[in-house]
């Protein structure tokens, strides 16, 4: 038995992946017959496709810079922004993780952690400065850096073979959380595949919700199919209502 004292506090642990934004018109990656917006990821999204063809890379990534102006968030997002405000007025803790690198989910209101980094910004691997912008859009012009003159920035964007950022602040959230919600993500891409299964081995409730069923869903996560801007919002509300919200 244990007492209220003893209970752990409500903190919900949201992670989120690209089937979140398909419904703002943004392609996800393993859809469309496992091309990238008609691209092989490894030939666009590695460390070694930016020293072998940096404009092929640009010009991809120049595409999904100026594509944010052209997308609006979903009710998903909006949801989760509320998700949040709601439990925390309740005194209880939420944390955000995405696996996306739009930016749908602070223009819905939301501060999540972009573990792979976002669009929205471009460092400079020579000094390391990170700049935000996203007003030089043209295909074809290179950034060049206004820290220390190198010149090409490149996108703020965690590659294959890179390692993701904010795993120490994700990992406190995962031993922490009491409930965790994975939405619009194929559980194909380490380590974020990995977080379903330790929140669930750490005690969570753990819930899955995604058009297709993801390779890492087990019979003890609550699977809620369908499509994000339609499930989510519900999803939110069942959620606070078992908290007694
Ligand atoms: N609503 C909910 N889920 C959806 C929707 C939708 N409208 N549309 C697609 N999905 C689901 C798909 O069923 C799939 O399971 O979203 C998932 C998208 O999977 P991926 O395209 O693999 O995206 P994600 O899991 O976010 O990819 C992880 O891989 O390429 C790298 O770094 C990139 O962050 C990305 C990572």
């Amino acid at each position: 038995m244990t007492t209220s004292a003893e209970q752990r506090a409500v903190h919900l642990l949201v992670l989120t992946g690209a089937g979140i934004s398909a419904d703002s018109g943004v392609r996800t990656f393993r859809d469309h017959g496992g091309l990238w917006e008609g691209q092989r990821p490894e030939d666009v999204a590695t460390p070694q496709a930016w020293r072998r063809d940096r404009r092929l890379v640009w010009r991809f990534y120049q595409q999904r810079r100026a594509q944010l102006g052209e997308v609006s968030p979903n009710p998903a997002h909006a949801a989760l922004a509320d998700l949040e405000r709601q439990a925390k007025l309740a005194g209880g803790a939420f944390t955000l993780v995405t696996q996306n690198v739009d930016d749908l989910h602070e223009r819905a209101g939301s501060q999540p952690i972009h573990m792979h980094g976002e669009l929205a910004w471009l460092r400079c691997e020579r000094c390391e400065r990170r700049v935000r912008d996203l007003e030089h859009l043209s295909p074809d012009e290179f950034v060049p850096c206004p820290a220390c003159g190198h010149d090409a920035l490149r996108p703020d964007i965690v590659w294959f073979g890179e390692m993701p950022y904010h795993m120490d602040a994700i990992e406190l959230a995962l031993a922490s959380c009491t409930h965790f919600v994975a939405i619009g993500t194929s559980g194909q891409v380490w380590p974020a595949a990995g977080f379903l299964a330790a929140a669930r081995d750490l005690g969570a409730r753990t819930f899955v919700q995604s058009l297709d069923a993801p390779e890492n869903l087990d019979p003890r996560d609550e699977f809620v199919p369908g499509r994000a801007a339609q499930a989510v919002p519900k999803l939110s509300k069942s959620l606070l209502a078992g908290f007694g919200l």
